[in-house]
């Protein structure tokens, strides 16, 4: 494992900067839209040109943000972001994924399963197909396991983590503590229909007797039932693994090597979202290390022009008497919008830092395009984090 390469010392670097040095793991929470996956894209690339090996695994990232990165479309296997692609001064490496919760599965089944004539079986099954593929909470549960793989793999010394948008990302904290009764509790429920719910799942988890168990057969259909035993004991196996994947995810989120981001845009909504953020993971007795306001609207430089004053200044700058008037009129609207709305943003933002205390807000700049090239997202953390 590669150490953290020295950057010079500067005072001025956000406090980010030397938790992008040293941590494991870097989550982004946040609302969607806000621009998680890109800060997710971003605190990468900025651990790279820190000397890291990075690793970020996405969630729903835009196309051209794959593109940008240099990877062709994003799947659930790690690609090596070409060198060209990193950061001038890069001394370390990025790798991006996108998280495939079916595949995911797949391997850990896979991986966890040795005879292939049973692993065959067991990934064709139509429960496990369901299950796969279907129940609520899987997304969170393969975000772990993808996490436990990131983790011990030798390539990386930092997990960069993009979560899903809005509350799951919270379901995301709690799934860890809920690893090891996730699969037992979750299958059965699903798999359970409502009448006497509980007693068919001790049937099943219990390997019951034939008797009882064609006595249920009636009550939920025999074939229901043959695919659900048949797949209840392949499966079985697996559960122990299961379980240990959810230990060390709840070790990992949980323990001194994890730091968290809250990212939000510069409105009084969104900073509310946030701040519930912030909130939530108070409640798992974690902290938000920094708070990322992206898209702040940067007031226009100099003087805002009012129509007159635009006006004369085309006039000097030679533009024709019939085109002036318009052009001075748009001209003196636009620079005042943005006035207004840089304000406003500015307001935002202090109130968000008056009530967050001693927490870092760092402030994302607005681009006039989507950051979708390494230019571009270079340009938003110059203006975040300082680097490059
Ligand atoms: N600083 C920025 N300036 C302009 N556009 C941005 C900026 N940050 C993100 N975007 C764009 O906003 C959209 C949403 O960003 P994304 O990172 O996918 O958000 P989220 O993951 O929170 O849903 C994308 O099209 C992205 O390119
Ligand atoms: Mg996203």
């Amino acid at each position: 494992m590669s150490g953290p390469v020295p950057v010079p010392a500067a005072p001025t670097l956000p406090a980010l900067v030397g938790l992008l040095q040293q941590k494991r793991l870097v989550v982004c929470l946040g609302t969607g839209g806000v621009g998680k996956t890109t800060s997710a894209a971003l605190l990468a690339l900025a651990a790279a040109r820190l000397g890291r090996r990075a690793v970020v695994l996405t969630i729903d990232p835009a196309r051209r943000l794959a593109d940008a990165l240099g990877v062709g479309a994003l799947d659930s296997t790690p690609r090596a972001v070409p060198q060209d692609r990193l950061w001038a001064g890069s001394t370390g490496s990025l790798h991006a994924l996108m998280l495939d919760p079916g595949e995911t599965f797949d391997r850990m089944v896979g991986k966890l399963v040795s005879d292939p004539a049973k692993r065959e079986r067991l990934l064709k099954h139509t429960v496990y197909q369901h299950l796969s593929r279907g129940l609520a909470g899987v997304h969170e549960y393969m975000a772990l396991e993808k996490l436990h793989d990131l983790a011990h793999d030798e390539r990386f010394d930092v997990v960069v983590l993009d979560t899903p948008p809005s509350k799951n990302a919270l379901d995301f904290l709690e799934a860890p503590g809920r690893a090891a009764s996730f699969f037992n509790e979750k299958i059965a429920r699903f798999f359970i229909p409502r009448e006497g719910k509980k007693r068919l799942a001790d049937l099943l988890f219990n390997k019951a007797q034939d008797a009882a168990l064609s006595l249920v057969g009636k009550v939920v259909g025999d074939q229901f039932l043959a695919d659900m035993t048949d797949f209840m004991r392949t499966f079985q196996g697996l559960f122990s693994a299961f379980e240990q994947r959810g230990l060390f995810a709840e070790s990992f989120l949980r323990g001194p090597e994890a730091a968290y981001v809250v990212v939000t845009a510069p409105d009084a909504l969104r900073i509310e979202e946030a701040l519930e953020f912030a909130q939530r993971l108070r409640d798992f007795k974690l902290t938000a290390c920094a708070f990322i306001v992206n898209r702040v609207r940067v007031r226009p430089t100099g003087v805002i022009p009012t129509s007159e004053q635009a006006h004369d200044a085309l006039r000097t700058a030679g533009i024709p008497d019939d085109k002036r008037a318009v052009l001075a009129e748009r001209m003196a609207a636009t620079l005042q919008d943005r006035a207004y709305l840089s304000d406003r943003d500015a307001r935002a933002i202090a109130a968000l830092r008056k009530r967050v205390g001693a927490v870092e807000v760092l402030l994302g700049p607005e681009l006039s395009d989507s950051p979708h090239s390494p230019e571009a997202l270079a340009r938003v953390s110059s203006g975040l984090l300082g680097i490059p």
